[in-house]
């Protein structure tokens, strides 16, 4: 008996993510594909060669499932991330564990996209042992240069260092923190405002723009930024559908901008749970939700058929 298809769900529920959830849920049901909703993986189980979720005194066994869901960035957890990369060896995963960790790490990104011919900000990475050698000569080369954590996000510990003065001051960050690793990029010169650009399954879903708020030279809206309407044109499609792509990522949001100087479209980094437009952003005009909805759908459906 072909059992009914069955998959396991985690997204966000803040931001307009409950209805977008929901949405997601009917048109699967449509498809005749069964969805377990909710399931952070922070509470789930593992005991030799399954991993268990209790859901309301029933345990699921979650190795069963046709596929596994997971789109919640702000609640993300090291145990669940321990557990997602377990059950994606036994389960598709969307995004696979492989590309969900390549995007949490700027630097291995980077370094992929750099060997699929995408271009990026130039970089460098050294042992924290001799960084404070290295980057001071790196300085002098680049006349200005971004510390960037590896795995950060929101624009949060960045750090814009343009003289010897601004790299002193970064040096007891380095080495009070159990870093191992220093990336930094040579900073671009732009005009404060970006493209993000959603994919997914290698198709163009939407594009909008963000502006650096006050003086900041960071586009994020954590870090003050703001966002606007913002049309993209076919470079940057194309070179968002190539870094997503390179990446392996089913669902991407790729931060784009142009530097003036090289007169050329640079990839900053790619995002594997890029969110959906808010209610407010949708107000303003981003359209794009439905299409995102529909393409995530076709894509479950595809990965699951029997
Ligand atoms: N190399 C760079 N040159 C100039 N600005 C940069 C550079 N890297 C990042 N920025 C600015 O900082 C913001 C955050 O950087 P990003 O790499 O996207 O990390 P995060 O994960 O924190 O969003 C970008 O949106 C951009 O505005
Ligand atoms: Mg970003």
């Amino acid at each position: 008996m072909a059992g009914k298809r069955k998959i396991g769900m985690w997204l966000y529920k803040n931001g307009g993510g409950k209805a977008i959830g929901k949405k997601i849920i009917e048109k699967l049901n449509e498809r005749d594909i069964k969805v377990i909703d909710d399931l952070n993986l922070r509470n789930a189980t593992a005991r030799n060669s399954n991993i268990w979720y209790n859901e309301k005194g029933k345990d699921i066994k979650l190795n069963n499932l046709d596929l596994f869901f997971s789109y919640n960035a702000g609640e993300q957890t090291i145990y669940q991330t321990y557990l997602y990369q377990a059950l994606n060896r036994m389960v598709p995963m969307i995004n696979s564990y492989d590309s969900f960790a390549l995007t949490e790490d700027k630097f291995q990104t980077s370094f992929i996209l750099r060997n699929a011919g995408v271009n990026t900000a130039d970089y460098r990475l050294f042992h924290r042992d001799e960084a404070q050698v290295e980057l001071k000569k790196i300085l002098k080369k680049w006349k200005g240069m971004v510390y960037k954590p590896t795995n950060g996000w929101g624009g949060a510990g960045l750090s814009k260092i343009e003289d010897e003065d601004s790299l002193r001051a970064l040096m007891p960050t380095l080495n009070q923190s159990n870093i191992r690793e220093v990336f930094v990029e040579k900073f671009i010169k732009y005009d404060n405002t970006d493209f993000r650009v959603d994919i997914v399954d290698g198709q163009f879903v939407g594009c909008y723009g963000r502006k650096a708020g006050g003086n900041d030279w960071r586009t994020n809206v954590t870090s003050g930024g703001s966002v606007f309407i913002r049309e993209p044109n076919d470079k940057i499609i194309t070179v968002a559908t190539k870094a997503a792509i390179a990446c392996g990522a089913d669902i991407a949001g790729i931060d784009i901008i142009y530097d003036q100087e090289q007169e050329e479209y640079v990839v900053l980094e790619v995002n594997g749970i890029p969110a959906f437009a808010t209610p407010e952003q949708e107000k303003m005009g981003l359209d794009f939700n439905n299409k995102k909805i529909d393409l995530i759908v076709d894509l479950i459906d595809r990965k699951t058929k029997k």
